[in-house]
Order: structure tokens, then C-alpha cells, then sequence
């Protein structure tokens, strides 16, 4: 089970965190992976000046609303493959 968190702090929140946390909901629920990939949110995770932070099995990412599918696809699946 791979464990995603999705920053839900201010300076993140206004950078996009919702559509980010609505688009991985989206890929996870169209691709039926409830039961490889924990998705939560989190407070923030000091990184606000490059968030949207992800954090995923303890490692934080960069991720924009613009970026979010490229990093799905180049990040998030090959952790489940
Ligand atoms: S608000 Fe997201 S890392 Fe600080």
C-alpha cells in the first residue's frame, strides 16, 4: 500500500492542493486503485514555498494543479505496478 498526503496548509490550499487532492481521486477511483494507495490529507509538511507538497511513503514532492497528471502518471505508477 503506497500512503500519499496531500497538504492541506494555507500557503499550499491556495496553490491548488484541492484540484490536486480532486484529480488523484479521480485517477485512483477511474484506474480501481482504493487498494494500492492510501490518499489523505495532511497538515502542512514544511515545504510551503515549493507546495504543493506530497508526500508519499515519507518523501516530499513538488506538484502543481498543471503538473499533477505528469507526476501521476511518472511517479505515483510505478510505485503501484
Ligand atoms: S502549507 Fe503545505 S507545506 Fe506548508
Amino acid at each position: 500500500m503506497v500512503s500519499i498526503k496531500i497538504c492541506n496548509g494555507t500557503s499550499c490550499y491556495l496553490k491548488g492542493a484541492y484540484n490536486v487532492l480532486q484529480y488523484f481521486q479521480h485517477e485512483i477511483e477511474a484506474r480501481g486503485l482504493h487498494d494500492r494507495i492510501n490518499l489523505t490529507g495532511s497538515f502542512c509538511l514544511g515545504n510551503c514555498e515549493h507546495g504543493v507538497s506530497v508526500e508519499i511513503d515519507g518523501k516530499i514532492y513538488s506538484v502543481a494543479p498543471e503538473t499533477a497528471h505528469k507526476f501521476f502518471e511518472e511517479t505515483v505508477m510505478p510505485l503501484v505496478k
